[in-house]
């Protein structure tokens, strides 16, 4: 598939929180966005949960939550979010990624070039390793990163971790 040439980062303040809330009310499913907080939709618990989480991670990789999110656009479109945590522990650093789109942003290879630069961001920052951990049945995402040059490894618990070398 060919990679979108427009698709950018960007960083997340008050602002550009508000516009990726508003795009994954009307365009994508409430669990791929946020951890299944306070029953289904978006509940007051799931709304506190997402601005907190990207209101913490602002500070970066190395502010207190070791976490850094990004808006992903295409050309002017919010299009959706990407985010790197590092994961402390394994002897090289590294980080878990994870990324979701607006269902009107899929299959164009937006999620694809998305990855690719949050991979030169990792880069950038001195990390040698990304993981994220995908749903068995989550075919997408486990392409998605398998075009990234990771290893998969499925688990009994009906996950599948990717790994990728950088
Ligand atoms: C997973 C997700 C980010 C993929 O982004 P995307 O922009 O649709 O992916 P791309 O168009 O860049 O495609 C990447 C690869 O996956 C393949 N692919 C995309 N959607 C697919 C699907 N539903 N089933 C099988 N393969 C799929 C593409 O063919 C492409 O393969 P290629 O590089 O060999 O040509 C997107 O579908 C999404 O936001 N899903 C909901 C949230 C989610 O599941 N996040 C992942 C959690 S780890």
């Amino acid at each position: 598939m060919s990679r979108s040439p427009e698709v950018t980062l960007a960083d997340v303040d008050q602002a550009m929180a508000d516009r990726l809330l508003q795009l994954a009310k009307r365009d994508a499913s409430p669990d791929e966005v946020a951890p299944p907080l306070g029953g289904p939709g978006w509940n007051l618990e799931r709304t506190a949960w997402f601005y907190g989480y990207h209101s913490a991670a602002a500070a970066g990789l190395d502010g207190p939550a070791a976490e850094k999110s990004w808006a992903v656009f295409r050309g002017p479109e919010i299009a959706g979010s990407v985010r790197l945590k590092r994961t402390p522990g394994t002897g090289i650093p590294s980080a878990e990624t994870g990324i979701w789109l607006g269902r009107s942003f899929r299959s164009q290879g937006i999620g694809g070039a998305a990855l690719d630069l949050v991979l030169a961001e990792a880069r950038r920052a001195g990390l040698l390793r990304i993981t994220a951990r995908t749903l068995a049945g989550n075919l997408g995402a486990q392409r998605l990163l398998t075009s990234a040059g990771a290893a998969l490894t499925h688990d009994d618990d009906g996950t599948v971790l990717a790994v990728v070398e950088l």
